[in-house]
């Protein structure tokens, strides 16, 4: 069996990728021709060309200019329904899938309307390919305080189907503790709370994070290792790391894929998963993050099979899935081993 068709077989999560960050452009082109809009690339090439980046501010400035063509329900349900059918073919059984409602909002584009373009998008993929999706609203770091709470109270009619609020966009700079009355709020109406932090924010990201967000899962986390006492507590309590090997590649977080610490934050016996982030962007889906973490840094069978289960523990589901994609993944496994 190729590794391809060995990632494709595992039952996996995917818990960090940003709907925005899957815009591919030959889509980009497309709703930007129906909705009259110019962009600052003449074709899909030209676009990919411009896809290279210094660091994280440099990717995000292209990120909100691609989103703008983003217009309609029917083109947010095209957006969700290109990643879901994606993410399907790669094995994922189900993806917490960030949005960023400030990007839209701020352009004069309602929460209803989106809102209703990726529920009608997710119900439409479960029922072709039987993946499930919920939704993790984020708040942008950019902007402040008083507007992430002012975006949660505009949210509160639209929560059916957000799973939790996480925190993303520019990280040096603006540190978790900007956003404490926001996610204070968001817990009290039953959202859960994860948070981008330790990307290419420090270890002190992590920790308030965690300590003043009341975040469950850390979104990237990779610098956490530069904090001994940070890692023993990430270890002690289970707290995942969304990691995302590609992103970090390409927005310079590591020189090259060999560098990435991703083999020693699991020998580490930290709780981390492999993430495709903004996939339309960073050159590949989650499954293409598999194969090269395989490729480049030496994770053997054993070791993607030991992140996908993480994949599933770490998610939002119920106790009673992860069960079930567990048990599907040692069938998996079986299957795997018998053919081989
Ligand atoms: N980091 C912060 N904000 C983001 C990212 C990221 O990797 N992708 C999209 N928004
Ligand atoms: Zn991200």
């Amino acid at each position: 069996m190729s590794i391809g068709d060995l990632v494709r077989a595992l039952p996996k999560c995917e818990l960090h990728v940003h709907i925005e960050g899957t815009l591919e452009p030959d889509l980009m082109f497309s709703l930007a021709e129906r909705n009259g809009m110019s962009l600052p690339f003449q074709t899909v090439d030209e676009a990919r060309a411009a896809y290279r980046f210094t660091d994280l501010q440099s990717f995000l400035d292209i990120y909100y200019r691609g989103a703008s063509v983003l217009q309609t329900a029917e083109d947010f349900y095209e957006l969700m329904t290109a990643y879901l059918d994606r993410a399907a073919a790669d094995g994922v059984r189900h993806a917490e899938i960030f949005f960023d409602p400030q990007t839209h909002t701020g352009r004069g584009i309602g929460f209803k309307l989106f809102m209703d373009g990726f529920r009608d998008a997710i119900a439409d993929a479960g029922r072709r390919t039987g993946i499930s999706a919920d939704l993790i609203m984020c708040f942008l770091r950019h902007l402040s305080g008083e507007e992430a709470l002012a975006t949660l109270a505009d949210a509160e009619a639209h929560l059916e189907g957000v799973v939790a609020v996480g925190l993303d966009s520019s990280e040096t700079g603006n540190p978790p503790e900007l956003f404490e009355e926001a996610y204070a709020r968001a817990r009290s109406l039953g959202l859960r709370a994860v948070a981008h932090a330790g990307e290419e924010g420090p270890p002190g990201y992590v920790w308030s994070a965690l300590e003043v967000l009341g975040a469950e899962r850390i979104d990237h986390g990779v610098r956490s290792l530069e904090d001994e006492v940070l890692v023993s507590r990430l270890v002690e309590e289970r707290v995942p790391l969304t990691v995302c090997p590609l992103s970090n590649l390409a927005l310079r977080v590591v020189d090259t894929l060999e560098d990435h610490p991703l083999p020693t934050m699991m020998e580490r016996g930290l709780l981390v998963s492999v993430n495709s982030d903004d996939p339309a962007y960073f050159g590949g889906y989650v499954g293409d993050n598999y194969r090269r973490i395989h490729e480049s840094l030496g994770v053997d069978e054993a070791g993607l099979v030991a992140l996908a289960r993480n994949s599933i523990l770490s998610s939002f589901l119920a106790e009673s899935r992860k069960n079930d994609l567990i048990d599907e993944l040692a069938r998996s496994e079986r299957d795997q081993g018998e053919l081989a």
